[in-house]
């Protein structure tokens, strides 16, 4: 099982970003802890972070090839890119969409998201643990795909 994990632009920040929206952990810290969790599951994790919408555009192409599943967090991407959109349409690897914050309780721009409806589903407002949450819903999908 291999699972992707792609984050869009400032999660880079995260730890000094906002803590009271985002939380104290930085990326390193929910990387580390998403990557025991998920080797002791048995899977096998990747995961990436860039401020620049090409990149995660690549990626998500890549994964076509390199990926049983993909969990994504495209910030503020999200909110805006059809680019992310169309790869995330192009490729038969599952994508699932997560983010730290309930984007539906926060500002109105919020509330709409390019990738929602060719994303498998959305999980918000967990904190962190809306990473591991993506992590097990990447792992029953890919169970469930098995022959
Ligand atoms: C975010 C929510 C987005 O609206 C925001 O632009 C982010 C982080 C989240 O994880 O809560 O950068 O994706």
């Amino acid at each position: 099982m291999r699972i992707l994990f792609l984050n869009g632009p400032n999660l880079n920040l995260l730890g000094t970003r906002e803590p009271g929206i985002y939380g104290q952990q930085t990326l390193k810290d929910i990387e580390n802890g998403v990557r025991e969790y998920g080797e002791h599951h048995g899977a096998q994790i990747e995961f990436r972070q860039s401020n620049a919408e090409a990149d995660l555009v690549t990626w998500i192409q890549e994964a076509q090839k390199s990926a049983d599943a993909v969990v994504l967090n495209a910030a503020a991407y999200t909110h805006t890119s059809i680019a992310l959109r169309d790869a995330i349409s192009a490729i038969k690897t599952p994508v699932i969409e997560i983010h730290l914050s309930n984007v539906h309780a926060r500002e109105e721009f919020r509330h709409h998201s390019m990738i929602a409806a060719v994303c498998v589903g959305q999980i918000a407002g967990f904190g962190h643990n809306s990473y591991f949450l993506g992590l097990q819903a990447a792992m029953a999908i890919i169970q469930s795909r098995e022959p």
